[in-house]
């Protein structure tokens, strides 16, 4: 069977292409959705894209890839420089995390600079707009491929 990779986004990427699309662009996440999964299945991967604006269903979900997913993606949103309870949810995922910004947060304000989850995570990619989606999926092909 295929490794299942989860996408997970958080608060107010439901809003991607209307919200400050002169920071994040005008692509929603629907496209990114059609990105991931296409990527993944030349990849030979499954994949499925999830947001949240609650913290708590974020971290549900990555409780539940502990058994249901061989990778997770991660777009955390503001919860990556507020939440420990993330970053703590991330270190019971045994598999590969990787963090995925669409602006380059370094280029910002200075609280967007911190992150709590790269901590734990084994990659990150910020300033690629939605194509850093797929390249944080053709990084976890190698990386599941390898495991
Ligand atoms: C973001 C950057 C965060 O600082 C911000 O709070 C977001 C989106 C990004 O994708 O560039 O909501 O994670």
């Amino acid at each position: 069977m295929s490794k299942h990779i989860v996408v997970l986004n958080g608060p107010n990427l439901n809003l991607l292409g209307q919200r400050e699309p002169q920071i994040y662009g005008y692509d929603t996440l629907d496209d990114v959705a059609v990105i991931c999964t296409s990527v993944a299945s030349e990849l030979g991967l499954q994949s499925s894209l999830k947001q949240s604006n609650h913290e708590g269903e974020l971290i549900d979900w990555i409780h539940e890839a502990r058994t249901h997913s061989a990778g997770i993606i991660i777009n955390p949103a503001a919860f990556t420089h507020t939440s420990i309870a993330l970053l703590d949810a991330l270190h019971t995922f045994e598999g590969p995390v990787l963090e995925v910004h669409l602006s380059n947060v370094h280029k910002r304000e200075e609280f967007r600079a911190r992150s709590f989850v790269s901590l734990r995570a084994d990659g990150v990619i910020a300033g690629f707009g939605i194509n850093g989606y797929a390249l944080a999926m053709r990084h976890m092909g190698t990386l599941v491929s390898s495991s």
